[in-house]
């Protein structure tokens, strides 16, 4: 399938490389408005390939991606391993367990190592915040953030925003972005890098987020972001158009945060009575993975209508499908990528 892409539409994104003029992506924090709507444009034809029964492209015929996990993960390595191989890659993966992280070999040297075997695509999940950007700052290739410590997780937000416009056309609500709409998530905010992407790409594409947690689990000064914050679940819940669930990440913990997790579900649990608060057909989301019974109640993971879970999922592929074409462009020399400027 050619690439073409939408970036040459006119009047919608700027053309070529301006479309999208970062060689990493490290974080929505440093994505325009447009930059996000043009990688969601970018996804729709991996969406289409994905479907369909052979599911193989050459795009990226040649080159050669090293997925780095310093952290445990399924969907978000195994979305990026399918990615980088439908789309023709030699496609790596390095577990830390198994690499020379365990005999004490620093994240720098790691990074210049995985550099001097001429990664075309660094793809990095870490439990320390900044480590990515930290990585980006000493290799050659384009990085892409899988996640870092309680950073961002900037390819989760942008899978959150595709699935939620498919579920929104499919019921003939589909519009670019998302104003007008009123997004609650709900969880362990404050060790969360998919609440802080989420609140900066849904507020990019003009909806309305409120932040709900236990007040341990909510970080200082949300408002300053935008964000609306609740600590009654019921409250954060009414009317809302989307209730976007978050597991407690107890790796993340130092000591007590909540009394238990029966306690914590009795509270913060979306149950079906719960979803009744939300607007009329609300739209139940979470990344993944969960705990079932503590944050979401099964019955309401599992809805037909209302839960987009899988699809979050599927989308999840062709989110990273689009992000490693568009950081490869410049250095495979499509045309009109390779006199952009990286910024
Ligand atoms: N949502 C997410 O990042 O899941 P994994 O930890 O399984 O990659």
């Amino acid at each position: 399938m050619a690439s073409t892409g939408t970036h040459d539409t006119p009047g919608r994104f700027p053309a070529g490389a301006r479309a999208f003029p970062h060689r990493d992506l490290t974080g929505i924090g440093h994505l325009e408005r447009h930059e996000i709507l043009f990688l969601l444009a970018e996804a729709e034809q991996w969406v289409e390939l994905n479907r369909q029964p052979s599911k193989h492209c050459d795009e990226l015929a040649g080159l050669t991606i090293i997925n780095a996990f310093f952290e445990n993960s399924t969907r978000t390595l195994l979305s990026f391993e399918i990615a980088g191989k439908r789309l023709g890659a030699d496609v790596v993966n390095m577990h830390a367990a198994q690499s020379s992280v365990k005999k004490g070999e620093t994240l720098i040297d790691t990074a210049i190592t995985l550099n001097a075997m001429r990664a075309d695509a660094i793809v990095i999940r870490h439990g320390s915040s900044g480590a990515v950007d930290l990585i980006a700052s000493k290799v050659d290739c384009p990085v892409l953030n899988a996640g870092d410590g309680q950073h961002e997780h900037p390819t989760q937000a942008l899978l959150d925003a595709l699935a939620l416009r498919h579920a929104l056309e499919d019921r003939g609500e589909g519009s670019e972005d998302f104003t007008g709409l009123t997004v609650t998530i709900c969880g362990d905010i404050l060790h969360s890098r998919v609440a802080r992407s989420n609140v900066l790409c849904l507020q990019a594409l003009g909806a309305s987020v409120r932040l709900c947690a236990p007040p341990a689990l909510m970080p200082a000064g949300v408002e300053a972001i935008g964000a609306q914050p609740f600590h009654d679940f019921d409250a954060a819940l009414d009317g809302a158009d989307v209730a976007m669930m978050l597991r407690l990440q107890s790796e993340r913990m130092s000591g007590q945060f909540i009394p238990s997790a029966r306690e914590y579900h009795h509270l913060y649990g979306l149950t079906r009575e719960r979803l009744e608060r939300c607007a009329p057909d609300a739209l139940v989301m979470h990344p993944g993975p969960m705990n079932r019974g503590v944050e979401i109640d099964s019955e309401v993971a599992d809805m037909l209508d209302r839960s987009i879970i899988t699809r979050q999922v599927e989308m999840g592929v062709a989110i990273r499908m689009a992000c490693l074409d568009v950081l490869t462009r410049k250095a495979r020399g499509v045309p009109g990528w390779n006199d952009g400027q990286w910024v």
